[in-house]
C-alpha cells in the first residue's frame, strides 16, 4: 500500500514537472506566440474557421468567427494586444500573438476550434504561460570618500525591473561570498509588480578590495554581473597613526636616556670625590703649598 502511494506520488511529481516544462516563458513588455495548430493537410477556407482563445478563468482572449476577428466579447485586459496570423490560418496554424506581456498574463490558455458544418468545437491546445522580468545590469557603488585600512565599508548593489524574486550574490576579491551575515538585501515592487533590489554588503577592509554583485533570475536562467569596482586602501592618517604600542616604546626610550644620563652624572661626581680624598696622601707637597702653610 505504502509502496503504491510512493509510486503514485512519484507519478504525480513527474506530471507536475511535465506541466511546468510545458509552460512558455514570456518576458514583461515583450511579445509571445502561443502555439496552436490543426493537424491537416488540406487547405482550409478561412470563412469556415472559428477560433476562440480563452484563459483558464474562461476570459475571452481572442475570438475569430467565420473568417473575421470578433472583438465584442474580448476581455478588456487583452484589448489591442492579440492577433492571429491571418495568412497561416488556411494551413491550420491558429497560433496567438500576445504583445506587451504583463505579469497578469500568467496562467493557462486554451485554443478552441470550430469548423462550419461540424456539430461541435474542439479544444486543440492547452498552454501555460509563465511570466518573467529581466533584471537590469546591476550597478555597485562604494563609499565616496577615501577608504582607510581596518575600517568598515558599505557597498550598495542596485538592479531593477525583474521577476520573480532574484538571488543576489557578492564576490569580494573574485571570491564568492557564502551565506554572509554582512549582506542586507531589500526588495521593492513597482506598479507593474516587478522587483527592484538593493543589497548592501559591509566589509572590514584590510587591503585593496574589488567587488562585484550578481543578480540571478532562475526562471530565465539568467545571471547579470555588475562591473567590478576597485578600492585602493590608504594607510591611516599620520596624526592618528601613532598607535598605543609605539607610544609606550617612545616613553621607554626617553626614560632610558634620562636614566643613563643620571648614571653618568653620578659616576662623575663619585670620581671627583675620590680624587679629593686622595690628595692629602700626595708624597711631596709643592713649595708653594709649604709657603702658604707658613703664612697661615
Ligand atoms: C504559425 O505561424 C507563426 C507565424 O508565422 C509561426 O511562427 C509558427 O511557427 C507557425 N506554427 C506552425 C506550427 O507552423
Ligand atoms: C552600512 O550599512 C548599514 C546598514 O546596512 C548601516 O547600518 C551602517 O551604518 C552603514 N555603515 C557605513 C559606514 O555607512
Ligand atoms: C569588523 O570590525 C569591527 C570593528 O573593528 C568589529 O567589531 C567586527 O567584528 C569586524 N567584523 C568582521 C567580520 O571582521
Amino acid at each position: 500500500m505504502s509502496h503504491f502511494c510512493r509510486e503514485l506520488s512519484l507519478l504525480l511529481l513527474l506530471l507536475a514537472h511535465a506541466q511546468a516544462d510545458n509552460c512558455l516563458t514570456a518576458i514583461v513588455g515583450e511579445t509571445v506566440q502561443i502555439p496552436c495548430s490543426l493537424n491537416t493537410e488540406e487547405s482550409l477556407k478561412t470563412e469556415d474557421i472559428s477560433v476562440e482563445w480563452k484563459t483558464s478563468e474562461d476570459l475571452i482572449v481572442h475570438s475569430f468567427v467565420k473568417g473575421q476577428d470578433y472583438w465584442t466579447n474580448q476581455a478588456p485586459q487583452f484589448k489591442g494586444r492579440t492577433q492571429l496570423f491571418s495568412s497561416e490560418l488556411s494551413r491550420g496554424n491558429l497560433s496567438l500573438r500576445l504583445s506587451s506581456v504583463s505579469l497578469t498574463d500568467d496562467g493557462g490558455y486554451t485554443c478552441n476550434y470550430h469548423r462550419s458544418g461540424e456539430p461541435t468545437s474542439r479544444q486543440l491546445s492547452q498552454m501555460c504561460l509563465q511570466i518573467a522580468g529581466r533584471y537590469s545590469l546591476p550597478v555597485v557603488q562604494g563609499p565616496a570618500s577615501p577608504v582607510f585600512k581596518d575600517h568598515e565599508v558599505n557597498f550598495t548593489c542596485k538592479s531593477t525591473g525583474g521577476f520573480p524574486e532574484p538571488k543576489v550574490q557578492w564576490s569580494v576579491n573574485k571570491e564568492l561570498l557564502q551565506n554572509s551575515r554582512r549582506v542586507n538585501t531589500i526588495l521593492n515592487r513597482d506598479s507593474r509588480g516587478l522587483y527592484s533590489v538593493t543589497s548592501v554588503l559591509t566589509v572590514n577592509v584590510t587591503g585593496d578590495v574589488s567587488v562585484t554583485c550578481t543578480v540571478e533570475n532562475d526562471r530565465l536562467r539568467e545571471k547579470m554581473t555588475s562591473a567590478e569596482i576597485h578600492y585602493l586602501i590608504k594607510a591611516e592618517k599620520e596624526s592618528n597613526g601613532v598607535s598605543g604600542g609605539t607610544k609606550v616604546v617612545v616613553v621607554l626610550v626617553a626614560v632610558l636616556v634620562v636614566l643613563v644620563g643620571l648614571l653618568i652624572v653620578v659616576i662623575m661626581v663619585l670620581k671627583r670625590r675620590k680624587r679629593k680624598h686622595q690628595r692629602p696622601r700626595t708624597p711631596v707637597p709643592s713649595k708653594d703649598e709649604e709657603s702658604e702653610a707658613e703664612r697661615l
